[in-house]
């Protein structure tokens, strides 16, 4: 008989905080990322709240979204926030030359983003338009949102019925500066930073993080070049980084997101795993600059991204989902808890209808995708405290001459003095059994849900939306042994009493 894993929690060695806000969210303009998926309009027959749909809203708040980051991505770098103030039929209309060339017509500006973001108890993070925009308008839109006194600009605030200030917790000058941002080098666009960062002015209680837009994949020189060259380096709370996983690694034939065989199964998780190489090398490099660990890297989009859905735009990014997004974002979530110490935030791409998405619309439907159950059992290890775990006698899972960690596993002392487990079980085809103990102490039981399916594949649609959701999940010990049944391609979080 095959040797159980074992699994040791090392609770005597408690990390740092889980940031909450690894699990925060990205919402662009981006196909019907905002309209339709949560802007509808008051007029809509989808029932809503001053023009939000009610069913989105409802599942967000269960969601406990943390952060959200608006209003992109590529976006943002054509984005002049003045198209999205004021009466919402004088907005000028544009066209969203990035995703699908379709007509923005700035229904949903900054008014509404900080609404929602109040609605959802979430914070903010604003990603400025340093491709297109200058330091004025950059300066402008955070006095528009943080000016207290009577500055002509706090007045068109209040004149468009905001009275009080809002909260801003995080700002970034620019988005992939090395593409759509402007295909500038780390030096040039360090320069960039340093001169739009002097201007950007909010009173000292609401001050927000300044981002920098870094590097992506294997590139670690923007994370190198920024902590060595912003000046002064209180100015960068933070420098961001993007990673997307492909089933084939290859832009231009990514890999479908449905029907797909074991071998872009495998490879799937092959390219996912890659992201703890990538948050290693960047680590490396800053911590020769930053050996205290004051700037933090935030890895502010990630996720599947695939073949678009046939018959769809494909400016828009729409991609069904299904339990392999699930583990996939399982496994991402257990290496930022691995790093902890520097990424104290990621933004999945994106929150609704783009990518991989935790909700899907068509019309008046609705349904949640296996990617929002992940994201809702893991709610426990926001901001809970990191505990090691040493993971033995587990094989790794095989096929096709590729090879991933079978077992990806994380743990933590919850807000709620409960100790939490998750683990992932990548193998699609052999359940494991699993030893757990924590140090220190005995553990009798184990509870919470396992969210697991018949298929690589299964997905929720919206003739029948609760083909995949989680199911109750227990174990008691025996003769003092606690042992879990991991179900093939499944995701199990307990907390252990
Ligand atoms: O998330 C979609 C796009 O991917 C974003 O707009 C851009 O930043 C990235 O290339």
């Amino acid at each position: 008989a095959q040797q159980n894993a074992e699994i040791i929690i090392n609770a005597d060695q408690p990390g740092p905080v889980i940031n909450k806000n690894i699990y925060s969210q990205f919402v662009e303009h981006l196909g019907r990322g905002i309209y339709e998926g949560i802007w509808v309009g008051e007029k809509s027959k989808i029932p809503n709240t001053q023009g939000y749909r009610k069913d989105v809203l409802a599942a967000l708040q269960d969601l406990q979204v943390p952060l959200m980051r608006w209003p992109g991505g590529c976006f943002a770098d054509e984005y002049n926030w003045r198209d999205g103030i004021g009466p919402r039929n004088k907005r000028p209309v544009k066209v969203n030359t990035n995703w699908g060339g379709v007509e923005e017509d700035n229904a949903f500006g900054t008014h509404e983003f900080m609404a929602l973001a109040e609605m959802l108890g979430s914070e903010v993070y604003i990603n400025g338009n340093l491709g297109t925009g200058t330091p004025r308008e950059m300066a402008e839109w955070l006095e528009y949102m943080t000016g207290e006194g009577k500055s002509t600009l706090a007045e068109l605030r209040r004149k468009n019925g905001r009275d009080k200030p809002w909260k801003i917790d995080y700002f970034t000058i620019g988005n992939e500066a090395w593409g759509c941002g402007g295909h500038m080098t780390p030096e040039y666009y360090t320069n960039l930073y340093n001169h739009y960062a002097t201007f950007l002015k909010a009173p000292s209680h609401n001050m927000p993080k300044l981002i920098a837009s870094g590097g992506h994949t294997t590139d670690t020189s923007w994370a190198e070049h920024l902590t060595a060259h912003v000046n002064p380096i209180e100015k960068l709370a933070a420098v961001s980084f993007h990673y997307y996983t492909l089933p084939t690694e290859d832009w231009k034939v990514k890999g479908a997101a449905l029907n797909f065989d074991e071998g872009q199964w495998i490879s799937t998780f092959v390219s996912t795993w890659k992201m703890d190489e990538f948050i290693r090398n960047n680590k490396a490099v800053m911590d020769k600059n930053d050996p205290e660990k004051k700037i933090g890297f935030y890895v502010d989009e990630w996720g599947t991204w695939y073949d678009v859905e046939e018959g769809t735009n494909p400016g828009f990014l729409y991609q069904q989902n299904s339990l392999r997004d699930a583990l996939v974002a399982a496994v991402n979530f257990n290496i930022f808890h691995d790093h902890a110490d520097r990424v104290h935030m990621s933004n999945i791409a994106q929150m609704i209808n783009v990518l991989q998405a935790m909700i899907l619309t068509d019309k008046e439907k609705m349904l949640l995708t296996p990617t929002y159950h992940a994201f809702h059992l893991y709610k426990p290890f926001q901001d809970a405290t990191y505990l090691p775990v040493n993971i033995n006698h587990a094989a790794p899972y095989t096929f096709d001459g590729k090879s991933v960690p079978s077992l990806s596993v994380t743990s933590a002392k919850g807000k709620d003095g409960k100790t939490w487990l998750a683990l992932v079980n990548t193998n699609p085809r052999e359940a494991k059994t699993v030893d757990v103990s924590v140090k220190g102490t005995s553990v009798n039981k184990a509870t919470g849900r396992v969210l697991t399916a018949e298929r690589m594949d299964t997905h929720n649609t919206f003739d029948a939306p609760e083909t995949i959701k989680p199911a109750d999940y227990s174990a008691n010990a025996q003769n003092g042994k606690l042992t879990l049944q991991l179900p093939a391609k499944s995701v199990v979080v307990v907390s252990l009493e």
